[in-house]
């Protein structure tokens, strides 16, 4: 039976990346995103060229019924999840310095990009101990966080409170699911070309000439992709509860 993953915000950029990563080492997919099916149809059918078997599982993930709907829906039509990557996130609307921070984007980057996370991976792994006795090992939970979870942004604060926030989620985990050989990792994307990005393009264009990051170019989706799948098919099978980090050697301390 086809191994399968759920990914969160996988209709665009980095959780795309980790779909067309997924698809063409032959896992099947569930889909999660904001937009209608309709929106959203050329990607599913692109995905299905390689293949696996795709379904559309649209919703807010940080909506209780939506997170709810999303998994039973991905349950009912594959019979389990093998695999949660909790990609989705949101960047705040307005960067203001964290003098200025409203409650109002504190509360909504948190319940989407921790809360959100939170609660899928408790409802998933959940439902992963209860069929784990049917089926053979081949679980695992993957959390997209971010170079933000240890570097200082004043202007985007709730959004670095958040990815800090999924580190722990991460280790919680990690500890809480290891017995059951469950394995929970993060990957620590560094500064990846996708829309959340687009607006800052030529800022980074700029940057990466100059050295920003070891490797002087910005990072890809394909690259997430990449650590996702060695991570989701088991190939870190002794690592959990460890941070992957995909960011060509920005954080490397340097003199
Ligand atoms: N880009 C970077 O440089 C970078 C670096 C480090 C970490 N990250 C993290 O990587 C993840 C993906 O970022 P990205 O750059 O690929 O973002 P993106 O291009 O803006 O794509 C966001 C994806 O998340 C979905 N989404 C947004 N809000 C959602 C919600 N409330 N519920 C469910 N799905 C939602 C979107 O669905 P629709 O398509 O329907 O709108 C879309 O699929 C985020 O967690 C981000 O924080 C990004």
């Amino acid at each position: 039976m086809a191994r399968n993953a759920l990914i969160t915000g996988g209709s665009r950029g980095i959780g795309l990346g980790i779909a067309e990563a997924l698809a063409k080492d032959g896992f099947d997919l569930a889909i999660n995103g904001m937009r209608p099916e309709d929106a959203v149809e050329d990607v599913l059918s692109q995905l299905r060229s390689f293949g696996s078997d795709v379904i559309y599982v649209p919703g807010n993930i940080g909506d209780g019924e939506a997170r709810k709907q999303m998994v039973s829906n991905t349950v009912e039509h594959f019979g389990k999840i093998n695999v949660l990557v909790n990609n989705a996130g949101v960047a705040p609307l307005q960067r203001l310095d964290i003098l200025e921070t409203t409650e109002e984007s504190y509360d909504r980057v948190m319940d989407i990009n921790l809360k959100g996370a939170f609660f899928l991976s408790q409802s998933v792994a959940n439902h992963m101990l209860s069929v784990k006795q049917q089926m053979d090992n081949g679980f695992a939970i993957i959390n997209v966080s971010s170079i933000s979870a240890t570097i200082a942004s004043i202007s985007r604060g709730e959004y670095c409170i958040s990815k800090a926030g999924m580190s722990m989620v991460t280790q919680l985990f990690a500890t809480r699911l290891g017995e059951e050989n469950i394995p929970v990792f993060e990957v620590r994307p560094g500064v990846i070309a996708t829309d959340m990005t687009g607006s800052v393009k030529e800022k980074y264009d700029r940057l990466f000439a100059d050295g920003l990051a070891v490797q002087k170019r910005w990072g890809y989706p394909e690259d997430v992709g990449r650590a996702v799948v060695a991570l989701s098919r088991g190939d870190f099978a002794y690592s959990t509860g460890q941070v992957i980090m995909v960011d060509g050697g920005l954080t490397i301390q340097r003199l």
